[in-house]
């Protein structure tokens, strides 16, 4: 693997999808990363993505470099050809080709910032990012994408032993303008497989549909419900009327009723999660939520083994 941006990245998806179970089962493989080391730069902040993947990368044998952009480094500039006269003290080719030079691999995290659609979906800051940098580059959630997530997500759901597995991906509230990378790399990576996905979200709220080709649609949260055995939750922001929040009438918030509906189904979410707001209390403390986020390690694990393996 070259690089681990999208799903298409990866030659054979649900092989990597069963790689994960199958590290966390049969322990840690230090040699692979000796005498290698692995740079995560940060545009935004993170958790599980960091800890995890720093974790994953001491498992075998990686040194790890965490950098914060914004708080730690010199500002940024992204434009080419710009007159760097103003605020901007250092340009992401020259920023990139440096710290490439210190690694032998690369994570990155950069949100969308809801602002601009064309220069999110063209993943503006991460293409800087594979253009400039001379070593393998792993997402660590771009603007329109998380695969380390969406692995991590088909490999608990693996880890089910549920075949066919009805799976709902519900848009829920949050009171913030969220991304749709999480929503738009889980549909990437499910249609994959063979889950029955559907997708269930409030008028306005409809996803790009270079994800959503062919996967079925419902405004009513309640009838998709209905014998799920997975309901993955997420908040987005409108694609259409970008970055924005319409109003919607009904109350989206996960809660125990609406599992009931379910086929004993399983709720997941990525975390950080809301509380009572995306879902309720007793909804949150009876799902996969931390086998989902403890998974991350074993998922950032196999990302790495092969990009190394492939070095
Ligand atoms: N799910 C996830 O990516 O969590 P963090 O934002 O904390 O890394």
């Amino acid at each position: 693997m070259n690089n681990f941006t999208s799903i298409t990245d990866v030659k054979n998806p649900n092989k990597l999808v069963q790689q994960v179970p199958s590290i966390k089962n049969n322990g840690v493989e230090s040699k692979v990363g000796k005498h290698k080391s692995l740079a995560l730069i940060f545009f935004n902040p993170s958790l599980r993505t960091r800890m995890s993947t720093q974790k994953a990368a001491q498992n075998i044998g990686m040194d790890v470099t965490v950098m914060n952009i914004n708080a730690d480094a010199w500002n940024i500039e992204f434009e080419d050809g710009t007159i760097m006269d103003g605020s901007t003290q250092e340009h992401i080719k020259d920023a990139v080709q440096v710290i490439s030079s210190y690694c032998d691999v690369m994570g990155v995290r950069t949100f969308a910032n809801l602002q601009n659609q064309k220069e999110d979906y063209e993943e503006k800051v991460l293409n800087k990012f594979l253009e400039y940098s001379s070593v393998p580059v792993i997402s660590l959630e771009s603007a329109t994408l998380h695969p380390l997530q969406s692995l991590t997500d088909l490999a608990t759901i693996a880890e089910s032993g549920i075949q066919k597995p009805k799976v709902v991906l519900s848009w829920a509230p949050h009171p913030k303008k969220l991304p749709q990378a999480v929503a738009n790399s889980f549909l990437e990576w499910i249609v994959q497989t063979d889950a029955k996905i559907k997708l269930t979200h409030p008028k306005g709220y409809e996803l790009s549909d270079q994800f959503t080709g062919g996967v079925p649609i419902t405004h009513n949260q309640k009838e998709a419900f209905k014998d799920a055995d997975f309901i993955y939750a997420k908040n987005w922001s409108s694609y259409s009327n970008y970055g924005q929040t319409p109003q919607i009438e009904k109350n989206w918030t996960i809660t125990s009723e609406k599992m009931n509906l379910t086929n004993n189904g399983k709720f997941m979410h990525c975390l950080p999660i809301r509380r009572n707001v995306v879902a309720t209390d007793q909804v949150i403390d009876q799902s996969l939520v931390y086998k989902q986020a403890k998974n991350r390690e074993y998922a950032a694990q196999a990302v790495l083994k092969n990009i190394l393996e492939d070095l």
